[in-house]
């Protein structure tokens, strides 16, 4: 399967669990294409309107996986401006993780997860996992784990 991982990630966390997905899905033999999202702005906040540099095409991939960092109780605004912008891809399989530093959902995780949920919902996409990876310091070393193996049976029984 053709694999496109669409990320926002500021200070790394979001795009080393990206990364670790990628490594495990190319070795199922997925061509896996990491999409980083960018702001044009040098600091985006999370109260403020964003402007994307590009607005990635998605629609040559048979799967998605959408990742993000929680942002003052919200899904990250870069990811938000994506999924607003973004031509939909009706049916298309998404699995979503989010990456936050509470260490409680309720902080703001699980809201994000309902907006990111609602904004794929709104785009036709098909949502057949979603994930939280703690970052205290570093992206949690078992969530991350539990993630990958999850997406990776996610994706090969399509
Ligand atoms: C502006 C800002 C707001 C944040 N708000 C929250 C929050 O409401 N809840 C939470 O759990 N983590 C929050 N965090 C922590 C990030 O979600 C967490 O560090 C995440 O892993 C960062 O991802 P990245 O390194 O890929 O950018 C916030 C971080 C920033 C920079």
């Amino acid at each position: 399967m053709r694999i496109g991982i669409v990320i926002h990630s500021e200070t790394g966390n979001t795009l080393q669990v990206a990364e670790r997905l990628r490594q495990h899905l190319q070795e199922d033999g997925h061509a896996v294409e990491l999409i980083r999202l960018a702001a044009d702005q040098p600091k985006p906040t999370p109260r403020l309107p964003v402007t994307l540099q590009s607005v990635p095409d998605v629609s040559g991939m048979d799967g998605l996986i959408l990742g993000a960092p929680v942002w003052a109780f919200a899904l990250s605004p870069v990811m938000r401006a994506w999924l607003e912008q973004m031509k939909a891809a009706p049916g298309i399989a998404v699995a979503i993780f989010l990456t936050h530093a509470m260490p409680v959902r309720w902080m703001g995780a699980n809201r994000a997860m309902d907006q990111a949920l609602e904004a794929c919902e709104s785009k036709g996409f098909r949502v057949i996992d979603t994930a939280f990876v703690w970052c205290w310091r570093h992206p949690n070393a078992g969530h991350i784990r539990n993630l990958s193996d999850r997406f990776q049976q996610r994706f090969q029984h399509l």
